[in-house]
């Protein structure tokens, strides 16, 4: 018996699967930057465009009067019911125009608005349409890569913790945000700057990070990916008791999580 969370998910999913075939199908035409967003290398393509547009056709075709919120074509109407679709068309853009192999398609169905200090996520999938992996996870249903149930595991040191992270694209965020990395990177096994806030989430999710942390993601950039780490067990939030969110996002087991939560606070990651 399906309910109202896995039929979202395999909207969510069906959708992912045809917007990462026409972003790699793209990418193997050859990328160019479109524009330029909020500084010089933020950039986007017109694939991010394209993906955007198909997702949003796509989710609207199944289901009229739901939200959208996307990073390319902004808000749609307001929900009559009750669910928003909340959609980064390629997370990772900067390696889509590299070719480097770790970009997303992110979509995320909550419901409670589009902020996410108010949403609740209900389902939410991740697609790296190179590696052709599928991350899907429904709010109480457990996070999967593929068909494989995910569970973080217990018990994480921070002394031999990967952790990643990530920056913004604005200079001024970007050495203070580099600063604090100075200081937390001695105590640590390494880090990992992947490209893609959506798979770093997921990575946390799959064991294959045991942390991430990033000061200034956008909603479409966590929305899928926090339900997922969520449901594989892993703790998502902000800094003292805040949800996880544009002024800080933190993911990684609950012990690991109390371990880096007051260090990252000391050494100004989220200013
Ligand atoms: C970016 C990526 C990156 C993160 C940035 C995001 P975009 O998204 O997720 O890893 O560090 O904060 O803005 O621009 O590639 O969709
Ligand atoms: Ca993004
Ligand atoms: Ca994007």
């Amino acid at each position: 018996m399906t309910n109202a969370n896995d039929e979202l998910l395999e909207i969510a999913r069906s959708t992912a699967v045809a917007a990462a075939d026409l972003v790699r199908a793209k990418r193997t035409a050859g990328v160019a930057v479109a524009a330029l967003k909020s500084s010089p290398v933020d950039v986007v393509t017109e694939a991010d465009r394209e993906s955007e547009d198909l997702i949003r056709s796509l989710l609207a075709d199944a289901r009229p009067g739901d939200g959208f919120l996307g990073e390319e074509s902004g808000a749609g109407d307001a929900s009559t019911t009750g669910v928003t679709w909340v959609v980064d068309p390629i997370d990772g853009t900067v390696n889509y125009l590299y070719d480097i192999p770790a970009y997303a398609v992110s979509i995320a169905a909550v419901e409670g608005g589009s902020d996410p200090a108010e949403w609740t996520a209900l389902a939410g999938v991740v697609v790296n349409p190179v590696l052709g992996e599928v991350y899907a996870a429904t709010r109480g249903g457990g996070a999967f890569l593929g068909r494989q149930r995910l569970q973080v595991q217990q018990g994480k040191q921070l002394a031999t913790s990967l952790v990643a992270t990530g920056f913004s694209y604005t200079a001024e965020r970007r050495e203070r945000q580099a600063s604090a990395l100075t200081r937390l990177i001695p105590l640590i096994r390494d880090i990992r700057r992947a490209g893609s806030a959506a798979l770093d989430l997921c990575s946390v999710a799959a064991g294959r990070v045991d942390a991430y942390y990033e000061r200034g993601l956008n909603p479409w950039d966590h929305a899928a990916g926090a339900l997922i780490a969520a449901e594989a067990g892993a703790q998502v939030g902000g800094l003292h008791g805040a949800p996880a969110g544009s002024l800080f996002t933190l993911a990684a087991e609950p012990g690991l999580f109390a371990q880096l939560a007051p260090l990252l606070d000391e050494f100004g990651a989220a200013f």
